[in-house]
């Protein structure tokens, strides 16, 4: 089966005001490249080539320039609009007509993650319903929260006022053709919002629902506030200096994953400026 996948790069951006009157923070720096170069780059690691990026309508010329209709990295990109920042879950129903009852993988604009993809790949091949994972956090509070009973997933609770678990659930999900149905039928939350935590739900009532944790040598890092962005960034600077290796670099990562051959790369470079990311990716040719 084909698997498309959605980054959902829009959201009123609060917590990271007053950039976030300009455009959305997806376009802001995480060290040395924007944060959607992050969540795309897990895209084409998981080896998706269909991708839709929804966002506002303030930033979409922006993500355009910057990302185009992905050709030259070998996948194909569309944008749609979310006027209004109504929940994760609208995500699926906004895109309803590009997952055309295909197999998609949503992920988070914000969210990064650092490891191998050998869990994504597996996850994403063997996906029945839904899968979702879980990592071993300190604040589970902040984010939705498995809860377990004999290791079985009894619940998803978003935003619990105290957890029962420290398993979070970081924005990363594998969803079937039939998730657009499921989030058009949902209510909206408390809080006004098409809530992804309340899809989970759904498909774990219909015992469609797969968790799996991942291990402690994995890196989830979410850029919500401007505390954990700057964590984030010392993350990808500390790695990158350590290995001189760039995390989340979608040129080099088409490369490898030979969406494009290197008479492409070489042209694609030709019109960027003299700086370190590019002398990065000219090595790459040596
Ligand atoms: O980061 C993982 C967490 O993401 C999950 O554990 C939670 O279950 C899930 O609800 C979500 O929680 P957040 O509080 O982090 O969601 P936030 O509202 O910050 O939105 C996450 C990203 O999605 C952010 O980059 C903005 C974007 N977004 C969000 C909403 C609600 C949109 O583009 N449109 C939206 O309507």
């Amino acid at each position: 089966m084909k698997t498309k996948g959605i980054i959902l790069a829009g959201g009123a951006g609060s917590r990271m005001f007053p950039v976030s009157t300009i455009y959305s923070k997806q376009l802001i720096m995480v060290y040395d490249k924007p944060m959607i170069y992050y969540p795309l780059s897990t895209l084409m690691l998981g080896g998706i080539k269909d991708i839709l990026i929804i966002t506002n309508s303030i930033t979409i010329p922006f993500l355009k320039k910057l990302l185009k209709d992905g050709t030259h990295l070998g996948i194909k990109i569309s944008y749609e609009i979310q006027d209004k920042p109504e929940g994760i879950a609208q995500s699926l129903i906004i895109g309803s007509e590009f997952i055309d009852n295909e197999q998609i993988v949503l992920i988070l604009g914000d969210n990064i993650f650092y490891g191998s993809y050998d869990f994504l790949r597996n996850a994403i091949k063997n996906n029945k319903g839904a899968t979702i994972f879980g990592y071993y956090v300190s604040n589970p509070e902040r984010y939705g929260v498995i809860q377990f009973e004999n290791n079985k997933t009894i619940s998803i609770i978003e935003k619990p006022k105290v957890s029962k678990s420290h398993y979070a659930v970081p924005g990363l999900y594998i969803y079937d053709e039939t998730c657009s149905r499921v989030a058009s039928e949902l209510k909206p939350s408390d809080r006004g919002e098409f809530e992804i935590t309340d899809v989970n739900n759904v498909y774990l009532k219909q015992n469609r629902l797969n968790v799996i944790k991942l291990g402690r040598g994995f890196a989830w890092l979410d850029t919500g506030t401007p505390s954990s962005l700057m964590d984030a960034s010392n993350f990808i600077e500390t790695m990158e200096k350590r290995q001189s290796l760039k995390i989340g670099c979608i040129e080099e990562i088409a490369y490898n994953m030979k969406y494009i051959d290197k008479n492409s790369l070489k042209s694609l470079i030709k019109s960027y400026p003299t700086c370190s990311y590019k002398n990065y990716i000219e090595k790459l040719l040596m």
